[in-house]
């Protein structure tokens, strides 16, 4: 199982403080599991691990369809409907996958669309797309937020133009709520293969559901091991199971106590180049739950050692209002020594024969030490290896841990209200119908 090691913030917050927050944090995972928090109606995600194993043979069976079909699979989603995702599909793709000609590749690639609002990314994807067998997983729960919505629009039109309407059907699988949403009524409409988002589970939530695991399938990746770890994980983190054993418990109380301690920035590092779009979904979980009614820690990500280049600098001399998350993982797939060098021209003889994973292991070392000494507490969280079934126990782990996080600070970690302040003003920019009022109030404003 993963690992959560708290013992490096005791210089900021004493063993003391973080036994105080124990009752209180136990108390939050416990609000969590009896439904008596606020936002309590989006907590479907707690034992999504262990109730999705039933759906696991149809999502795989759509995944099968697809990968026979398509040699490229666009994702169109935004936020929850594609962090989780490429978090996953990242992490255990080889790192030169898409460059690899078709023959040798077994797995289509998995393209993203609808995760902005990039014109000229369009025009490149069209010129890629060309002449190629690319389908589309359609993933919005609203069904009508503006960035998929729109990519959906144009990327079907151009599907249907290559193959026809009724071909173009066989390759679309929409991933959307049960019964209320736009996409929804286009999915029964057109025929497509659908799947559900459950009503109470929001999108940064949503990995384990269709929304992530289809798509994940589909890149190859082993779905029962992704869900095997989180259930690991639902498990471990129950509320019935101790403060000392309980990792997300542990963790939700030690980034609070630092919170207090003003240690308002957390930052979550990794030393494994594969992680990167691990802390980018890390970020929209903790942000979007926590940064709410002027209070939250603000998450931000870095890969070491490329950042010990750039960020290293602020975060071991700049303003002291910061913690590290860092994590770290314990082997590597596969093995590349340093060669002997008769010259010697570079000097680094000295690390002949060595792994290169042991420069990383003791960069990463080094790294922490500085910190430290640098005022810079730190949380490490350990996984063996980079596989689906220790993902799956990660994922959860930290969506577990923001729930009680999110209740420890005093906000709904469910909703989102700020993001709806910027598709305000750009629908009334956009003279969308029912917005008149908002389109003269912000003309006014220009
Ligand atoms: O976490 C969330 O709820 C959001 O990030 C959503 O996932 C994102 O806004 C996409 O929403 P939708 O799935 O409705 O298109």
């Amino acid at each position: 199982m993963i690992r959560l090691d708290i013992s490096k913030i005791f210089d900021t917050v004493s063993k003391e403080q973080i036994y105080t927050l124990e009752s209180e944090a136990q108390k939050c995972n416990e609000m969590l599991h009896d439904k008596s928090g606020a936002g309590n109606k989006f907590l479907g995600w707690l034992h999504l691990p262990s109730s999705i194993t039933t759906q696991l043979k149809e999502i795989k069976d759509a995944a099968a369809e697809l990968r026979s079909l398509c040699d490229i699979v666009i994702v169109i989603g935004i936020g929850g409907s594609y962090l989780g995702t490429k978090a996953v599909v990242e992490a255990l793709n080889n790192s030169f996958d898409w460059l690899q000609e078709r023959n040798r590749r077994k797995n289509p690639v998995l393209i993203y669309a609808g995760h902005q609002i990039g014109e000229d990314y369009f025009y490149e994807l069209f010129n890629l797309l060309k002449g190629r067998r690319f389908g589309i997983i359609n993933i919005s729960k609203s069904g009508t937020t503006i960035e998929p919505t729109l990519a959906f629009r144009i990327l079907k039109r151009r599907l249907e133009k290559e193959i026809g309407k009724k071909k173009a059907r066989q390759r679309i699988v929409a991933i959307t709520d049960k019964t209320y949403g736009a996409l929804r009524k286009l999915a029964n409409e057109e025929g497509y293969k659908s799947f559900v988002i459950p009503d109470d589970v929001g999108g940064r939530f949503s990995i384990f559901t269709p929304v992530g695991l289809l798509p994940i399938a589909v890149a190859g990746f082993d779905i029962r091991q992704l869900i095997k770890g989180a259930i690991t994980m639902e498990k471990a983190t129950d509320c019935a199971v101790p403060f000392t054993e309980n990792l997300a418990v542990r963790y939700a109380a030690a980034r609070n106590a630092l919170y207090a301690k003003g240690k308002k920035i957390e930052i979550l590092a990794n030393f494994h180049p594969k992680l990167h779009y691990i802390g980018e979904w890390w970020k929209q979980l903790y942000s979007e739950s926590e940064g709410k009614e002027n209070k939250g820690i603000f998450p931000v990500s870095v890969d070491f050692t490329t950042e010990l280049h750039s960020m290293g600098q602020w975060i071991q001399q700049g303003e002291r209002n910061i913690f590290e998350t860092v994590i770290s993982v314990e082997r590597t797939d596969y093995k590349t020594t340093v060669p002997v060098d008769k010259t010697d021209r570079d000097g680094l003889n000295f690390l002949a024969g060595k792994r290169v994973d042991v420069i990383n292991k003791m960069a990463e070392l080094g790294t922490l030490l500085a910190h430290v000494d640098g005022n810079v507490p730190n949380i490490k969280i350990t996984l063996p290896k980079v596989n689906a079934c220790y993902l799956g126990e990660l994922l959860y782990f930290f969506e577990k841990a923001c729930g009680i996080s999110g209740y420890m600070l005093g906000v709904n970690p469910f909703n989102q209200p700020g993001v709806e302040a910027y598709k305000k003003n750009m629908f009334a920019l956009l003279n969308k119908p029912g917005y008149k009022k908002e389109s003269e109030e912000i003309r006014a404003r220009l």
